[in-house]
């Protein structure tokens, strides 16, 4: 356990290095147990979230090797399919071993995922897909049992395009040899362009990834499978905000620009001066931005996963924005500790009132979740003054050497260890 300390006000000048994207590392790794021969991942960031997709991956009985962003994976000899409690506790995308697993193996025992501090994240989408593709799935004591049995062509259609399902469905579909399951409604952010990439690689009939349409007619081939995974376009947006955040100038590399249109748009609204080339970005900002009006929406609208970012970055407009988080609405646990540092925002219902102030103000604050803490590093580089940011270790959840870069890009960071149980 511990907290940063950072002194503020500091414009982040300099470059960035992007690393492999979180959100398409972890789904491939849950992909990789439906090969039956070796894996080869590359440009896998090495992040808490990834070492625990690891760790369940080896609890399953798979050989995993992870060095400077290489990922070997290789099929389970004799594979446990009963995941254990505290490894899916730490992470709901674990739940997303259930599937692959069932398909391949039969049966298979997942924890349900708890909540989380962006509010409660059910699985009814994942499980009802499932059952349409005919596996009986039993939820008791807080565990998912599902057994592999009539296997039946599937038409499934999401109520929302849930990312977390639409991989799941995919992955799963991929393992029944023959069948066809048309995935509607489907989620079409990048990182599912970048799955179905990697099941193409394992020889699987797999179209239409991107669009809301995702045509499946499973079958594996065992051949060794290597692929690198995309750039972390979350990652790189969060840097760009900093930046444009800070009064900054920087270039943002090895992104894939087109990626973040939604952002670019609203930066270059807010005042913030951009060019944008083949893999890299730089910015510039030199006074407060020009207040937004922002609806947060599934790809390829602005992603929920920036918003906190935003909305520290907008805490100093000269006017007053809006964010409406349409995705997780009640992802507003960042507003209370943005507060303290002199921000005045109001929420009403799923909608955010930024009223902008002249500076923010260092304060000692908390994390709650991954992405609350990376806008409270930002909010704490724009305040005057000495901020704590405490139970930082969530930011280590998806952004890799985040010290490191923050510190390359002229932001003083210390993390400060706290031994909880000092008597
Ligand atoms: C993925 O979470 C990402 N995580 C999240 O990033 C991201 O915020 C989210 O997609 C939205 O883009 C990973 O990729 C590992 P959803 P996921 O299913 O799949 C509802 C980060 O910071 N829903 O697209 O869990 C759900 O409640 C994380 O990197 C159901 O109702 O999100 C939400 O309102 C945070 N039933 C909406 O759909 C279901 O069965 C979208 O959720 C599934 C989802």
């Amino acid at each position: 356990m511990g907290y940063f300390r950072i002194d503020g006000p500091v414009s982040l000048e300099g470059d960035v290095e992007i690393s492999g994207a979180k959100n398409a590392s972890l789904p491939i790794l849950a992909a990789s147990i439906i090969s039956d021969s070796k894996v080869l991942i590359e440009n896998v960031p090495d992040l808490l979230d990834v070492r625990t997709m690891i760790d369940i991956l080896r609890s399953i009985g798979m050989e995993v090797s992870f060095n400077k962003s290489r990922v070997e994976v290789f099929p389970a000899a004799s594979p446990n399919t009963d995941v254990p409690y505290e490894l899916v506790r730490k992470m709901r995308a674990s739940f997303n071993v259930l599937g692959p697993l069932v398909a391949k193996y039969g049966s298979a025992k997942v924890a349900l995922p708890g909540g989380c501090s962006i509010g409660v994240r059910p699985v009814d989408f994942h499980i009802s897909g499932l059952e349409k593709m005919g596996f009986k799935i039993e939820i008791e004591h807080g565990f998912v049992k599902a057994r592999r049995e009539k296997i039946k062509n599937a038409r499934i259609t999401l109520p929302k395009p849930s990312v977390g399902a639409t991989e799941h469905l995919m992955t799963t579909a991929s393992v029944l040899e023959g069948i066809e399951v048309i995935i509607e409604n489907a989620a079409m952010e990048p990182e599912i362009v970048d799955l179905q990439k990697f099941l193409k690689e394992m020889g699987v009939e797999i179209e239409g990834a991107g669009t809301s349409v995702i045509r499946i007619r499973g079958g594996v081939k065992t051949k060794t499978v290597r692929h690198r995974v995309i750039p972390d376009r979350i990652e790189a947006g969060t840097y760009a905000i900093a930046i444009a955040a800070t009064l900054g100038k920087g270039k943002i590399r090895n992104l894939i620009p087109e990626h973040l249109n939604s952002l670019w748009e609203f930066l270059e609204e807010s005042g913030v001066d951009l060019e944008i080339r083949e893999n890299s970005v730089e910015i510039s900002m030199d006074r407060r931005p020009s207040p937004l009006n922002i609806d947060v929406a599934p790809y390829p609208g602005f992603p929920t996963d920036l918003q906190p970012q935003m909305m520290a970055f907008l805490s100093t407009s000269v006017g007053t924005s809006h964010i409406r988080e349409n995705v997780f609405h009640s992802r507003f646990l960042h507003v209370d500790e943005l507060r303290r540092m002199g921000a005045k925002i109001e929420l009403s219902d799923s909608t955010a009132i930024i009223e902008g102030v002249e500076k923010l103000s260092g304060a000692p604050v908390n994390g709650t979740d991954l992405r609350a803490t990376a806008a409270l590093v930002i909010a704490a580089f724009m305040a005057e003054g000495t901020s704590e940011i405490h139970h930082v270790e969530h930011i280590f959840r998806g952004y890799e050497n985040v010290i490191e870069k923050f510190r390359k890009l002229g932001g003083g960071i210390e993390y400060v260890e706290v031994n909880e149980y000092v008597d």
